[in-house]
């Protein structure tokens, strides 16, 4: 068989998003398949974030208008085909030869913005050429000094990046006790020239040392003036913060308990979401991510307040199952199945869906 029809052959046995991780796992060496799967500790938050969206129950409304149906997204004022964006994660190269430039590729076709993590296997200006007109952000790690980091962001704007997220909930990396089991070791990351940075040799090549770079609150506001592009924070899980990080003029913020990876027994994205959206206020785009694996998980978060979630490991499998393809299927997925879910929910729109739609299954409901 050639490569070509094996990956139809792939996709054309992939019916929901879950249906790519078995895949990925038989074409992943063993350390890399679960260090991208695990989670910290007892992996207590990592299980909790499928099922947390699973607690809310809709509430449909009825003889609405839904002849036609719009799925489309908006992030930063940009359209989306679906709201949902490629969480940053490390090394796609794990995951298919040609690693992020594949993924962008794959974004870029189906038209969502596609986040390219600092610990990437491919150059951000690698990843640039290979879509120029993709809608691409950087995602920031302060790897040691915040002086070396400036050069990141300066690279990333030079690069077309339009938007710099900065992940703030690795002051030091979540105890993953796979790794520890299997020795994985996170490979070194492009973008960094080591020499410049004193990278430590550790198992994540100094990203368990970040803290050390002293990024701060008080950091925020000057770093946001390292380059004209809006600037988000990712990692957030506290109303206080969140309010927080609006009143210093951040564009968005990301919900997120890291994918189960950091803090373990952490809260998971729906269990805050409301408070947070409360808290901001309308200062800024609230986003959520963390175990979305359905539309209608989509829906929950946007009907919590969220204005687009995050989808990580769905598009590491993908790429290393089907490549550009694999990620392209995962986004026609979503939209296929909110294509669906929306009129039954009558809406026409994501826009229409609101907090009336869903009730926390917390016991009877009687509202
Ligand atoms: C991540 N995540 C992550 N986040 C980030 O800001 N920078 C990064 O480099 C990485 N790297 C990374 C690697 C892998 C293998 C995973 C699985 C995750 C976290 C990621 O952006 C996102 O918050 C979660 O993955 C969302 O949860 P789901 O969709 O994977 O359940
Ligand atoms: C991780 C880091 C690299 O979660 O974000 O593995």
């Amino acid at each position: 068989m050639s490569s070509a029809d094996r990956t139809t052959a792939t996709l054309d046995a992939v019916v929901t998003l879950a249906d790519f991780e078995p895949i990925a796992r038989g074409r992943m060496a063993g350390p890399a398949f679960d260090y991208v799967a695990g989670g910290s500790w007892d992996e207590v938050t990592l299980v909790e974030n499928e099922t947390a969206w699973q607690r809310f129950r809709f509430i449909p409304r009825v003889l609405r208008d839904v002849r036609t149906i719009d799925v489309a997204g908006a992030f930063l004022g940009r359209r989306s085909t679906i709201p949902v964006a490629v969480a940053p994660m490390a090394v796609q190269g794990m995951a298919h030869p040609d690693g992020e430039v594949e993924a962008v590729r794959g974004a870029a076709a189906a038209g969502i913005p596609y986040i390219l993590s600092t610990s990437s296997s491919r150059t951000m200006e690698e990843v640039a050429e290979a879509a120029p007109d993709a809608e691409r952000w950087f995602q920031l790690y302060t790897v040691r000094s915040l002086e070396y980091s400036r050069t990141l962001v300066e690279r990333a704007e030079a690069a077309g990046y339009r938007a710099l997220m900065v992940t703030v909930d690795l002051p030091v990396l979540g105890r993953r006790e796979r790794d520890v089991r299997s020795g994985f070791a996170l490979p070194a990351m492009p973008h960094v020239d080591p020499a410049a940075v004193e990278v430590e040799t550790g198992r994540y090549g100094g990203l368990e040392l970040q803290r050390g770079s002293g990024m701060t609150w008080g950091r925020i506001e000057e770093m946001a003036a390292w380059s004209s592009m809006p600037m988000i924070l990712k990692g957030i899980l506290s109303p206080d913060d969140a309010a927080r990080a609006a009143e210093l003029g951040m564009a968005a913020i990301v919900v997120s308990n890291h994918g189960g990876r950091q803090l373990d027994r952490a809260v998971t994205a729906p269990d805050v979401l409301e408070a947070i959206v409360r808290a901001v206020d309308g200062r800024c785009e609230v986003w959520a991510d963390g175990g979305i694996r359905r539309a209608l998980d989509v829906l929950v978060a946007l009907a919590l307040g969220a204005r687009g979630v995050l989808v990580g490991r769905p598009f590491y499998w993908a790429l290393a199952a089907a490549g550009q393809a694999g990620v392209e299927q995962v986004v026609e997925l979503l939209r296929d199945e909110l294509e669906l879910a929306l009129p039954m929910l009558g809406c026409a729109s994501v826009d229409e869906v609101g907090r009336e739609l869903v009730v926390e299954r917390t016991g009877s409901w009687n509202g």
